[in-house]
């Protein structure tokens, strides 16, 4: 049940996948970082590309990826490398999954999010008209190789969505949360994170207990994420500071943001005052469809301390007046 996180330089990860340089490597990779990768893996006909990740996981994509490998000859023993980022590892994680009912897949997430969270843990799958994330498995990775060398070419917009969902394991992790306020180099903290979340999953594979922590700041997180249209992390940032206020946690808010200060995120682009077009009743919509909501109630994760949180049932339509009642929701 264990996964297998190791970090390498650029050189070091070539040398490893040079190993492997024969008629057998497959892999689902990202356009985008076709320049970081070896001039061969660039000419290899087994290479799945994606141009669009979040836009191509669905099921259609996935449906043709599975057709690609049968007929270039993918076999049971073969393993599937995803390189790039969550989009990228999900759908290919599910191919893995699927293929000749399951073969090794190794994931080389090449976007800060996905290193500390996305190419992690074994949750693999597509999205649905219906929903992201709505068809899919539990299968781990064998090895997850990061490499913070594909980070020099992450654009502004990537850097803060993953310095979002760092900042959600700066309260899940008291390592995290003292390497970020050090400003320690950003791979020493993704691989604290990366650390962090593997051993919980080691736990707790299924989700039935501490795994469900690492949903921290998700439940407005998503509501943001669907009615703003903001990258993931971003939104989970977001999540964490109107969880906070809402919740009348001022202690989690005052950390909220030092943690944020010290990761340089632009804290004025995360308050609800720099969107013009929030939709408040979109927002509460949203809330009643979450997939964590189990008739009137809602499971929220509860903050008490750093390294120290907790679910907590609530019911949503107190919950929502909360919202509604909190000065930043009202004037938006
Ligand atoms: N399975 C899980 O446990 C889990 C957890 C969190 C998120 N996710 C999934 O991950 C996805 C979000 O992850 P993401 O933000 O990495 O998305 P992504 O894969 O869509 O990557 C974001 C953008 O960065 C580009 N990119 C990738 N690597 C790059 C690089 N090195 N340099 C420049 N650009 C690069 C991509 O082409 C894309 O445009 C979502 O689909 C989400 O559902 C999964």
């Amino acid at each position: 049940m264990k996964s297998n996180l190791s970090y390498l330089k650029k050189l070091e990860l070539f040398k490893e996948l040079d190993d492997y340089k024969d008629d057998q490597f497959f892999a689902v990779a990202d356009q985008r970082v076709k320049n970081h990768l070896p001039q061969w893996i660039s000419f290899s006909p087994n290479i799945f590309w994606l141009k669009q990740p979040e836009e191509e996981k669905n099921l259609e994509v996935f449906g043709n990826a599975v057709e690609f490998f049968l007929k270039q000859g993918i076999c049971r023993s073969s393993t599937i490398y995803a390189i790039g980022g969550g989009a990228t590892t999900d759908l290919a994680g599910f191919v893995a999954a699927t293929i000749q009912r399951g073969v090794p897949w190794v994931a080389i997430p090449t976007t800060l999010l996905a290193m500390i969270d996305g190419s992690i843990g074994g949750k693999v799958a597509v999205n649905m008209p219906q929903g992201k994330n709505l068809v899919g498995a539990f299968h781990l990775p064998e090895r997850v190789l990061i490499c913070g060398d594909f980070l020099s070419t992450l654009s502004e917009k990537e850097w803060m969505s993953g310095k979002g969902e760092v900042l959600k394991y700066g309260f899940l992790s008291r390592e995290v949360h003292d390497l970020i306020l050090s400003k320690a180099p950003i791979e020493e903290i993704a691989l604290a994170c990366a650390k962090h979340k593997s051993q919980v999953v080691e736990r707790d594979f299924k989700e039935t207990g501490e795994r469900i922590n690492l949903n921290l700041g998700h439940t407005l997180g998503h509501a943001f994420e669907s009615t703003l249209k903001i990258p993931h992390g971003h939104a989970v940032a977001m999540g964490l500071r109107y969880l906070f206020k809402v919740t009348g946690n001022d202690e989690a808010l005052a950390e909220w943001e030092q943690l944020a200060k010290a990761l340089t995120l632009p804290v004025e682009k995360l308050e609800l005052g720099a969107f013009f077009h929030f939709d408040l009743k979109s927002f509460l919509d949203y809330l009643d469809h979450d997939k964590k909501k189990s008739g009137t109630t809602l499971r929220l994760v509860i903050v008490k301390g750093i390294g120290n949180c907790y679910t907590e049932e609530v019911v949503l339509k107190d919950f929502k007046a909360k919202i509604c009642a909190h000065a930043d929701f009202k004037s938006s």
